[in-house]
């Protein structure tokens, strides 16, 4: 027993030292204390030094000879793991890249104009000259639908106004064949959405709520984006946007019975 410390320090010194000189001591002090409660451990403890390079550790560890080789160097491995994970890291920053652009207002065409077959001007007709919303979308107090007008509205005025302009010939040709105006919109909501204007103007919803300050607007963009998501967030909660709905006693009993409230979020209130 008296011999062995000195024996296991030599060992131990011998593989070390050319691989870290520095950290010998504290090597030593280890082995020292390890020998003294379990013999092998020494033995182990260096094993990793049998093969400096590393490069045939698969095989030097199994003492399989005809084993695979490691093809790639610890190192081009380091390399290869960080340009995976790199990878991955550029595929999740893609992706939410492209879920924000689709989801982005642009991609929902808000403020973007469409052509029109008249360059009209709501700033001028409802801004300047404070034209009623119903002179020209008539039936948005009562209808599902706020109304276009017709070429006979324009032309009560612009048979005295500008009537020469061949800008209005759009309003002449309409008006000879009797049919609309073909004006763009640029807030048409799918086939399987279903919305109501007079719903809305009862409820005390303003346009502006809804469509911006259109009477600001030289030409005619959507100023929401009229997702659904932005149909609810008031259709939760409209004493949230300042509407205040007329208490109706069924909505109190079913509150009281636990079911569904409110029929605003109900998805057949919107699609068909
Ligand atoms: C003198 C007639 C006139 C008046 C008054 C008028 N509009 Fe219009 N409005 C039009 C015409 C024409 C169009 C179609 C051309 C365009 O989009 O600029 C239109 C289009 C719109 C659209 C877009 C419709 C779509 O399908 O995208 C909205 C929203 C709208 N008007 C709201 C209003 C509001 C709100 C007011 C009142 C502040 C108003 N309008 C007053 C004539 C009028
Ligand atoms: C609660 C939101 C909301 C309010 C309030 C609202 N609108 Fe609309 N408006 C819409 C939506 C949504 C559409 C598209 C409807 C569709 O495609 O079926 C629309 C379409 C229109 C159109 C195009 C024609 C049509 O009916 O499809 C006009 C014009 C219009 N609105 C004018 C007005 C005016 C004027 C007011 C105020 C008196 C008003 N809106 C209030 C949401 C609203
Ligand atoms: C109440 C009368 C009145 C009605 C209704 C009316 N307008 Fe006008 N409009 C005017 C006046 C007035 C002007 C000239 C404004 C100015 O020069 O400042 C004008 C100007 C215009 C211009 C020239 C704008 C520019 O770029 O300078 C166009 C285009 C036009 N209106 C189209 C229409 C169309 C389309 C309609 C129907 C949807 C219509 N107007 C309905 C009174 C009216
Ligand atoms: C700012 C608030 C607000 C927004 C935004 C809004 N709504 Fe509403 N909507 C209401 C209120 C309030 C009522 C209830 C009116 C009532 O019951 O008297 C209603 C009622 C309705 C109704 C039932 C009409 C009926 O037949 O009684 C439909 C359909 C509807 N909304 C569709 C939509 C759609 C689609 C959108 C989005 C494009 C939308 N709403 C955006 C407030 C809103
Ligand atoms: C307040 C009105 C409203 C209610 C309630 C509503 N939706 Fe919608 N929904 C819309 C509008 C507006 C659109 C079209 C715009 C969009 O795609 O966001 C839409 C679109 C959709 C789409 C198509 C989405 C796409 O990408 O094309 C599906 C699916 C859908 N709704 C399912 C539902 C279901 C299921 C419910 C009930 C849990 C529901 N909706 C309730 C207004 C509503």
């Amino acid at each position: 027993m008296a011999e062995a410390p000195p024996r296991a320090m030599a060992h131990s010194a011998a593989s070390c030292e050319p691989r870290n000189p520095g950290a010998a001591p504290a090597r030593l002090d280890h082995v020292a204390v390890t020998i003294a409660g379990a013999r092998d451990l020494p033995a182990s403890d260096p094993a990793p030094l049998a093969n400096p390079g590393g490069r045939r550790a698969f095989a030097a560890g199994t003492g399989d000879t005809e084993g695979m080789p490691q093809l790639f160097s610890p190192r081009a491995d380091r390399r290869l793991r960080l340009a995976m994970g790199l990878g991955a890291a550029a595929l999740v920053v893609l992706a939410l890249a492209a879920w924000a652009l689709a989801r982005s207002d642009r991609a929902w065409g808000v403020g973007v104009a469409a052509p029109q077959p008249i360059p009209f001007s709501h700033a001028i007709h409802a801004g300047s000259l404070g034209l009623d919303c119903r002179y020209c979308h008539a039936t948005v107090e009562r209808a599902a639908s706020a109304g276009m007008p017709t070429a006979e509205t324009c032309l009560g005025c612009h048979r005295q106004v500008w009537s020469v302009s061949a800008q209005f010939a759009p309003l002449e040709s309409a008006l000879a064949l009797g049919s609309a105006v073909p004006w763009s919109s640029v807030h048409r909501l799918p086939e399987h959405v279903r919305f109501h204007h007079g719903a809305h103007v009862a409820a005390g919803v303003q346009c502006s709520t809804c469509h911006g300050p259109v009477e600001a607007m030289p030409r005619t963009v959507k100023a929401e984006t009229l997702s659904m998501g932005w149909c609810l967030d008031c259709h939760r909660a409209p004493e949230a946007a300042g509407i205040a709905l007329p208490a109706s006693p069924t909505a109190a009993r079913h509150e009281h019975y636990g079911v569904e409230v409110s029929p605003l979020t109900r998805c057949s209130t919107c699609h068909r």
